[in-house]
């Protein structure tokens, strides 16, 4: 199914494109009363039954159909409460975002440089900077998700435990957590690893496979972060409790504990699921970094068995259909970063243009947003997520 008679968005659907499985079928004749299907895509016969099967009693051919398809009055939001993105709205937001993220990066290296020289600890400055990075995806997660993609290898830890403190922030507002339980979550997600200053640097960096001892020693690091911050005073239960079990997944064989489904507390399954995301998207020792929409697509094959089908399926709608650092080509043929997006108005991101139509880049900083575009009545929309070459069109 190429196409929908109506936004993604009013659908339970996570992607644009996918091939229908027998039990789509049900799901698409009780949201949608035509669909278009890519024949070229589809496996020999699977049109015409896919058509007799989902089209009820519409002509896919007829001008109601085409109308209903074309490009038409762009999807109204259903509420605005947040300004556009205007370029200099959104440099002053990257630019509280940066200082941010700045200060609780300081805080992790802090703590961790304190337990290696076996200090006393002091959590509240933490504590701060997360009240900090609350307040700042509170009010618009854009700029803080959009400076996620900056990544870098050999600082990889600090910078991995702000962005799960972000991603999770930005998943468990979208789950309706209070601002209380936010702090808390992010306290958590934030000294997530730091257990891993007693993990031995050259388990921890080491090229390729680790052996089942190897592994075992890493799996310590849940354990060690939890004792450590447990002594170490002040930091709430809950982000104890993340800290200790962020690698449990509910088919139960994560660790320390080997908790199983609901066992696993929401706050501690929404900083796994970051954790994981963040992991996926960064360039590694032993791995480099997938796109985005291919973290995403690999979540939601397999990340039921390890956070829950439905909590997958959020983490999806909050991150994205067009994640925040993907790289999308428009119906003209220009190609721009996404740099961020709107729960109401998830197919009409905000990009940073890289390409123009002629496959000329930009020669400065233009920055496009769909929605707005839409509503004064032009229309460019996301085509498709294109893959950069490594190293090119990333943010400066
Ligand atoms: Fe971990």
């Amino acid at each position: 199914v190429a196409e929908l008679d109506r936004p993604w968005t009013d659908t339970p659907f996570m992607f644009q494109g996918f091939q229908v499985t027998a039990e789509d079928i049900e799901t698409l004749r009780s949201h949608c009363r035509f669909v278009y299907v890519d024949l070229g895509l589809s496996e020999p016969g699977a049109g015409r039954s896919a058509r007799q099967a989902v089209n009820a009693g519409v002509d896919a051919s007829s001008d109601e159909a085409r109308s209903r398809i074309a490009p038409g009055p762009a999807y109204e939001a259903p509420f605005q409460h947040r300004r556009e993105p205007d370029e200099g709205h959104f440099r002053e937001l990257v630019a509280a975002a940066e200082a941010g993220r700045c200060q609780a990066r300081n805080e992790v290296d802090r703590v961790m440089h304190d337990i290696r020289l076996g200090r006393s600890l002091d959590t509240e400055r933490a504590r701060e900077s997360v009240e900090e990075l609350v307040h700042q995806v509170s009010a618009d997660s854009s700029a803080a998700l959009w400076l996620t993609n900056l990544k870098n290898r050999d600082e990889y830890t600090s910078i991995h435990c702000v962005n799960v403190c972000v991603f999770a922030l930005t998943f468990g507002l979208h789950m309706g957590l209070e601002r209380d339980e936010l702090t808390r979550l992010g306290i958590g997600a934030l000294l997530h690893d730091v257990g891993k200053t007693k993990t031995p640097p050259e388990i921890l960096n080491k090229q390729g496979a680790l052996t089942d001892e190897e592994f075992e020693i890493v799996k310590r690091h849940a354990e060690d972060g939890y004792q450590l911050m447990y002594e170490a005073g002040g930091v709430p239960e809950q982000a104890l409790e993340v800290i200790r079990c962020h690698h449990e997944r509910v088919n139960g064989k994560g660790y320390p504990l080997g908790l199983r489904g609901e066992d696993i507390p929401l706050r501690v399954r929404i900083s796994g699921l970051a954790d994981t995301y963040d992991a996926m998207t960064s360039d590694r020792t032993y791995q480099n970094a997938m796109s985005a929409d291919d973290a995403l697509h690999k979540l939601y094959r397999n990340g039921a068995h390890f956070f829950g089908e439905g909590l997958v399926q959020e983490f999806i709608r909050c991150v994205g259909i067009f994640p925040v650092g993907s790289v999308v080509e428009l119906d003209n043929t220009a190609v721009g970063v996404v740099v961020a997006t709107r729960a109401d108005a998830r197919l009409q991101p905000t990009l940073l243009l890289v390409r123009t139509p002629d496959g000329a880049p930009y020669d400065k900083r233009v920055l496009l947003n769909l929605a707005a575009q839409a509503r004064r009545g032009e229309h460019s929309r996301p085509r498709r997520i294109v893959r950069p070459h490594r190293g090119r069109l990333m943010p400066q």
